[in-house]
């Protein structure tokens, strides 16, 4: 937050309209310098810093800042998003959205919370009657045009915020009843995807796969209307 009021430094990585600024780093040296000191034989995935591996079968899984796009804009749906991952399995989540101060915690079979408040995913039983987002390259806009274009004709809105990690919260906390998107990374997803479950909703790919953090793509939702999305999908594959 302080990096917001000071000089961003605002680079693209590589690919066009793909940003990283001097928050992006700070936020993960400040993430891992932490967890470090508590976990010195864990392995660290941060989007930031690359992969580091440690002895123990422990693993943290960082994306430092998640809406790089919004942070620099200004606009406030951005997080840092934080996934503990023993043996393989995600076991705790943390997704902070530090402009809104909403802080998501899921630990596995104990639920899922906003701000020490138990959340839970909504009720919305039908495509017709849902919210649902959806996050994309600017470059692959076109690839996600017919889902777009599909959920646009089916549901009440599509909303496209620039958070992949956020929206998987929201989609806990009721605020989404779907979100999908390809070509995620393991720091997008692995903590919002735990939240989403903990707090009873469902993951899996956009065919309706089993998903796992490293999967091609992702549909989260409500599990109420997941059948749904996948057959509507699949119709525009
Ligand atoms: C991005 C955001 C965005 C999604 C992109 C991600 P970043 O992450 O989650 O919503 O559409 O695919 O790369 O670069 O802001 O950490
Ligand atoms: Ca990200
Ligand atoms: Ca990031």
């Amino acid at each position: 937050m302080e990096h917001l009021e000071g000089p961003l430094e605002i680079r693209e990585k590589g690919r066009r309209a793909d940003l990283v600024t001097l928050a992006d780093g700070a936020s993960e040296r400040a993430v891992v310098d932490r967890l470090r000191a508590d976990f010195p034989n864990a392995s660290f995935l941060g989007e930031e810093g690359g992969a580091q591996t440690g002895t123990s079968r422990e693993r943290w899984i960082i994306d430092p800042l998640d809406g790089t796009t919004n942070f620099a804009h200004g606009y406030p749906i951005f997080c840092v998003s934080i996934a503990f991952e023993r043996e393989g399995e995600v076991t705790v989540a943390v997704i902070y959205a530090p402009a809104m101060n909403e802080l998501f915690i899921a630990q596995r079979g104990s639920g899922a919370t906003l701000n020490g408040k138990s959340i839970r995913v909504s009720a919305i039983d039908s495509a017709g009657a849902s919210l649902v987002c959806t996050g994309f390259q600017p470059s692959h806009y076109q690839r996600n045009m017919r889902y777009f274009d599909a959920a646009s004709k089916t549901t009440q809105g599509v909303r496209r915020d620039g958070s992949a990690a956020l929206n998987l919260a929201y989609v806990a906390a009721r605020r989404f009843d779907a979100f999908w998107e390809f070509d995620l990374h393991e720091w997008d997803t692995a903590a919002g995807a735990l939240i989403v479950r903990e707090a009873g909703g469902r993951c899996s790919t956009i065919e309706g796969a089993e998903w796992t953090p490293t999967s091609p793509s992702v549909l989260a939702s409500n599990g109420l209307v997941h059948d749904e999305f996948v057959n509507l999908f699949l119709t525009v594959t």
